[in-house]
């Protein structure tokens, strides 16, 4: 039988992919690994893999860092051969980084079915790296699989024909609940106890690549830090910012943290009382275990995490975080629920369409 070629290139890719894998093989399947090499730091990287329980890659790019055109460039040209050589029956990509849009172009390119995992979320603003390659990724794909029901729309009114998608719920939750129970508590990893500080990430280019951005957000979280502990756990690209705008000394009343692995993450995410943040996933998870988020961006592509979850917009409007953070420390955050299909077995349900489609696909090749 021929293989489905699973990729994955960086650190948010990794816990979609765990879960699917899995699936595919309990369901009978061959998949092979690909891993692009997006993302390659240790922190980044390996300890996902380990935490995850995701086997070693059956291929690794190394493509590594580089402007976007040249990342996915880099990808594509080392994809290519890849692809050549394990023929696979269709190619599966996760997520919206450089790496899913790179590796559906190719296979698009060479007539393999594409099968994008997470397809249909729109943020409309394209001046997101990410919003190009959901929307691309989507156009290309054979099978698309919905976290959330209304990303239906998105896809319809893109003309995607409606019976490639399939609402399933959301893979990166299948990954939490595979792990909440091995989680490591706050009080191990900071001796913090639940409830006593706020967690925080950044690293969207429209957050850290602009100086006075950078220094407003990193102003407003100092602030907040005097009256709760913040603890800050940087991405390399906002690490490399920071550095290069000399904002250093706003990092002084702060709890610093290098990039943690997920199961440390899930920790922090589980034990914080809120959640400042400008990641998907963060949006996501912080939804799946009821604790409070503020999205430090004026839109996301997650809209059910604030229609049903625990997830505020608050931008990069310092007044409107502060005034938010106070809300929730006074009980008044959005206690909010879980989202359908947000249950742990998105993964057997892809799974599943998958065995179904192939079968299908067999079936009208040999008539
Ligand atoms: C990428 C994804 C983004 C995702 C994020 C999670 C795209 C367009 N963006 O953004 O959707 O939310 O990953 O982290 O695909 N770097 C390292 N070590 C690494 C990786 C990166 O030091 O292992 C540094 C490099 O200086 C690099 C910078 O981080 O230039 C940015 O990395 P890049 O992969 O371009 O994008 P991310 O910001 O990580």
């Amino acid at each position: 039988m021929s293989p489905i070629l699973c990729v994955a290139g960086a650190r948010p890719n990794f816990m979609k992919i765990a879960p699917v894998l899995g699936a595919l093989a309990e369901a009978g399947l061959t998949c092979r690994l690909v891993h692009t090499g997006q993302h390659y730091d240790p922190a980044m990287n390996d300890c996902f893999f380990r935490d995850l329980g995701i086997p070693a890659p059956d291929h690794y790019l190394e493509v590594g860092s580089a402007s976007h055109a040249v990342q996915t460039a880099e990808v594509m040209k080392r994809f290519e051969p890849v692809l050549e050589s394990e023929a696979p029956a269709a190619v599966l990509v996760v997520g919206d980084v450089n790496s899913t849009l790179a590796c559906a172009l190719v296979a698009a390119k060479r007539g393999v079915p594409v099968i994008h995992v997470e397809a249909g979320l729109r943020s409309f603003d394209r001046a997101m790296p990410e919003e190009v390659n959901r929307v691309l990724t989507d156009q290309l794909s054979d099978l698309l699989f919905l976290t959330e029901a209304e990303a239906l729309d998105n896809l319809r009114r893109e003309g995607i024909p409606e019976e490639r998608a399939h609402f399933v719920g959301n893979v990166m939750i299948d990954s939490l609940h595979r792990n909440l129970a091995r989680a490591v508590p706050a009080v191990q990893t900071l001796g913090a106890a639940p409830g006593s500080y706020a967690l925080l990430t950044l690293h969207r280019p429209s957050n850290v690549d602009d100086a006075a951005t950078l220094a407003g957000l990193l102003e407003a979280v100092a602030d907040i830090g005097r009256g709760l502990r913040v603890v800050f756990s940087v991405h390399p690209r906002t690490r490399g910012r920071i550095e290069a705008f000399g904002l250093q000394g706003l990092l002084a009343g702060l709890t610093v943290l290098p990039p943690l692995g997920y199961l440390e993450m899930l920790g922090l995410m589980r034990d914080a009382s809120l959640v400042m943040t400008d990641s998907g996933g963060i949006q996501e998870e912080t939804t799946a275990l009821g604790v409070p988020c503020l999205t430090l961006r004026e839109n996301t592509e997650r809209p059910i995490t604030l229609t049903q979850g625990t997830n505020q917009l608050v931008g990069t409007d310092t007044a409107r975080l502060r005034r938010a953070v106070a809300e929730i420390l006074a009980g008044r955050g959005p206690a909010g629920r879980i989202p359908h299909y947000w249950d742990g077995c998105a993964a057997q349900r892809i799974a599943a369409v998958i065995r179904a489609w192939l079968a299908e696909t067999e079936r009208l090749k040999a008539a």
